[in-house]
């Protein structure tokens, strides 16, 4: 008989013999651990590659079955669990279709993992920068127009690098037209799709970049299916990138000792969104609406609604979205993220009567926003547009001229004209507002003073608390 989630049966099967372990890893099945209790129950189920759990490099039983159904949920050619996130997805595409001084077209507001796959590779970027949403106050998508013009420059790039959708939920209806056009140059069209996995699961979604044509595209199943964090899919689909070489570097970057817990909630989160029906959808929406409905009625709030029905803005007039994060978290609210004009939340892919507190986030939402109202309102600084208007750049140096040259730090005020030498990646989101190589202008400046102004954190090498920064000496 099929087994329908072959995974997460196999490790049931096998836990349920009560097995003695002489084997790797050292918790011995969770009986010799200082874990809380309920933390030591589900290391039960941490097991490793033992008769009857397949092996993850080289898949021929309960892996290779839970893959082939991963492979027919979201049509691919070939599809891969992925046990260290998007991230190793994004390495292992870039080093499956590039070479070392290869030039490649890159979305230039993507995630800091491509942009660390490029200097890995040590393939030269060519920077597109994407159009900013006044609705959102986000950068979003690249303009077909500019992806038009960059491959007549550069018709000999190995592959265009985009994200899709934004982390802020937003798509571009010029996707398909955009692959499209990189396939008549016979270029592969990589998709970041970290924020997109649940997009299969219902026609209420934007379409997935897989469906619209892109060869190959990564999603973090873990940040909008019912996914263990880390836990995500990379899927081939194309005739211009061979599937078995994005198998060969999985399995360089990936480990060799994978979680069976990540695995297991791969396979489980692969048979949730393959069970997704029109009537879960339809429940999901008609309570998204409720809730959306009941919080537009809170005094000074505003929702705000984005292509992807699962992500949601608010925003209190008057208040950082720092300021607002702050006093939901006081009332046991997490958000995704903040940023200078709101919060992010992200709601779950529920199926027809999964019940969620909505009501009673209301009620904390109203009070954060009452007592928000009580507090004084910082000086909205409008984030300047944080890319530049030329829309299509080269880098001044490559990563590895970067790496050669000398460098130094100095007070950021005296940076402008300079060349970065280090990442500042504001996060979340992660998109990095400084790439090594890249001229530091004015605009990004100003945009670096108005993220730290507003209490903004920051990842990469910098000392952000001495107000230097890293740059290549003149
Ligand atoms: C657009 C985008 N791509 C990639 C990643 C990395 O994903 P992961 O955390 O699954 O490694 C993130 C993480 O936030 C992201 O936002």
């Amino acid at each position: 008989m099929k087994r329908e989630r072959p995974l997460v049966e196999a490790l049931q099967k096998f836990a349920g013999q009560e097995p003695h372990s002489l084997h790797v890893p050292g918790h011995k099945n969770g009986s010799i651990s200082n874990l809380p209790k309920e933390m030591q129950q589900a290391l039960r189920y941490d097991m490793t590659e033992l008769t009857g759990l397949d092996d993850f490099h080289q898949p021929e039983e309960a892996i290779a079955e839970a893959e082939e159904l991963l492979r027919q949920t979201y049509e691919a050619d070939r599809s891969f669990f992925l046990v260290n996130g998007s991230t190793v997805g994004n390495l292992a595409m870039i080093y499956a279709t590039c070479q070392r001084g290869d030039t490649v077209l890159v979305q230039r507001n993507a995630h800091k993992s491509i942009f660390h796959a490029l200097e890995l590779v040590g393939v030269q970027p060519v920077y597109l920068a994407p159009e900013w949403d006044e609705y959102t106050f986000t950068p979003t998508h690249i303009d077909l127009n500019v992806v038009k013009e960059a491959l007549q420059h550069f018709p000999n790039v190995k592959a265009v690098i985009l994200t899709s959708p934004t982390y802020y939920g937003v798509v571009t209806e010029q996707l398909k037209s955009i692959i499209d056009l990189c396939h008549t140059y016979k270029i592969p069209v990589l998709v970041d799709e970290a924020h997109g996995a649940h997009f299969i699961a219902s026609d209420s979604f934007p379409m997935s970049a897989l469906a619209l044509g892109a060869d190959i595209v990564v999603q973090s199943a873990h940040k909008t299916l019912p996914a263990m964090t880390m836990a995500s899919f990379l899927h081939v689909k194309s005739s211009l990138v061979e599937s078995e070489k994005v198998n060969k570097y999985l399995r360089m970057l990936q480990s060799s000792s994978p979680s069976y817990l990540l695995l297991a909630s791969l396979d489980d989160a692969r048979h949730y969104v393959s069970t997704y029906i029109e009537a879960d959808a339809h429940y999901l929406m008609e309570k998204r609406m409720q809730w959306i409905e009941s919080l537009r009625a809170i005094d000074e709030l505003l929702v705000i609604e984005v292509d992807d029905p699962l992500k949601l803005l608010l925003r209190v007039r008057g208040y950082t979205g720092f300021q607002f994060k702050e006093q939901l978290e006081r009332n046991q609210l997490y958000v995704e993220l903040a940023d200078a004009e709101q919060v992010l939340v992200i709601l779950p892919l529920l199926k027809r009567g999964d019940a969620y507190p909505f009501a009673d986030m209301r009620i904390r939402i109203k009070e954060a926003v009452a007592v928000l109202l009580t507090t004084e309102k910082e000086a909205l600084p409008k984030l300047s547009e944080q890319f530049s208007l030329t829309k299509i750049v080269m880098p001044e140096y490559s990563f590895e001229e970067v790496e050669q040259l000398e460098k130094e730090w100095i007070p950021y005020m005296r940076a402008i004209g300079r060349v970065a030498a280090s990442m500042i990646i504001p996060y979340p989101p992660g998109v990095p507002l400084f790439i090594p190589g890249e001229k530091i202008t004015v605009a990004k400046l100003s945009q670096l003073e108005e993220l730290l102004a507003i209490g903004a954190a920051f990842q990469g090498d910098h000392q952000l608390n001495k107000k230097h920064i890293y740059v290549i000496k003149q």
